[in-house]
């Protein structure tokens, strides 16, 4: 396994790696991405292979400008171009038609795929210097938490993969806000971009997935996020003392006593920095091995949705 920093050299070196068909992992402003060429079917069959994610559950594919965009997406609808114009490069994925270079396996042997400008120079240095779009999927076994530090993906997938870029921790901590334009524009996924944002440009969102949409959007899991320690959302208060003893905590602002161990993800109550840290502290609460983790549920506003979204899915049985 190599761990790098991520300097202009070792960058040059994954661009070349991921030319030849590797698997590199990087940096994102969101969370840890396992990359290949998005244009390789055989160096994107290595992606699921080491993350055992199935097939049926579609990548991301990661571009750096205009042109590489228009190599994968065609006919990207007006609402798609004001999305791009205000939240480009950043953590908003778009779902767009696709061209006939993109391998199916990327897809899902759908028509549509999914495509991203990320803010993360790191990202964007390598995805340049490649000058191949990269297909990246989080940087995690399929199901389990997802990596917001280059330690996390070394000690998750270190013997799989051919490179990890290390650029320190990521800024959001939870994955884009996914959203499908056609049929009609639907929310896929709670992300780091807040909806009100996106409404502001594009008017209301379905958050529901209509019947012609459904077969459209794969992926879509209700566990997933999940730590190896069964996890449950909770309210302090109803968590008798004499069950806390041999659970660990994970608090929104403040931890209640009495139980092994706590993480806080905001003593401010800044639910920014508490998801920076959500799964940061999910990682070292799971490698306490605990009976179970108690979570706070945390305000449902803002990029809040989006950590609740993660904790429902992590506590799903
Ligand atoms: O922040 C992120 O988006 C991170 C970083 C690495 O960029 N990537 C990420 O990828 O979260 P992943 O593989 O965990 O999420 C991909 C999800 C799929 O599970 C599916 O829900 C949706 O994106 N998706 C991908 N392609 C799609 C398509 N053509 N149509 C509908 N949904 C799609
Ligand atoms: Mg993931």
């Amino acid at each position: 396994m190599t761990v790098l920093p991520a300097t202009t050299e070792t960058i040059d070196r994954a661009a070349a790696l991921l030319r030849d068909g590797a698997v590199v992992a990087f940096p994102t402003e969101t969370v840890y991405g396992l990359g290949a060429n998005a244009l390789d079917a055989r160096a994107v069959a290595r992606i699921f292979e080491i993350k055992a994610r199935p097939t049926f559950d579609p990548l991301i594919v990661h571009v750096a400008d205009d042109a590489m965009l228009n190599r994968v997406a065609v006919n990207v609808p007006d609402l798609a171009r004001a999305l791009i114009e205000r939240f480009w490069p950043g953590p908003l994925t778009l779902v767009l038609r696709k061209t006939a270079d993109v391998p199916d396996l990327v897809t899902s042997g759908l028509e549509s795929v999914a495509v991203r400008m990320p803010a993360h120079p790191v990202a964007r240095a390598l995805i340049e210097r490649a000058g191949i779009p990269l297909a990246a999927p989080s940087a995690n076994p399929f199901g389990y938490l997802s990596p917001t530090r280059a330690e996390h993906v070394a000690r998750m997938l270190g013997d799989r993969v051919d490179l990890i870029l290390d650029g320190g921790a990521t800024e959001h901590g939870v994955e884009s806000t996914i959203v499908m334009v056609e049929p009609e524009p639907t929310l896929l996924r709670y992300g780091a971009i807040a909806l009100d944002a996106i409404e502001e440009i594009v008017g209301p969102l379905a958050r529901e997935l209509s019947d012609r949409a459904k077969p459209l959007a794969p992926g879509r899991l209700p566990q997933h996020y999940a730590p190896r320690t069964p996890i449950r959302v909770v309210e302090p208060s109803e968590v008798a003392y004499a069950e806390r003893a041999d659970a660990v905590q994970l608090a929104f602002r403040e931890a209640v006593p009495g139980y092994r161990a706590s993480r806080v993800l905001s003593a401010s109550g800044d639910l920014r920095e508490a998801a920076a840290n959500l799964f940061l502290d999910l990682h070292e609460l799971d490698a306490l091995g605990a009976s179970r983790i108690d979570a706070q549920p945390v305000p449902l506003e803002g990029i809040g949705i989006a950590i609740m979204d993660r904790l429902r899915r992590a506590s799903h049985r």
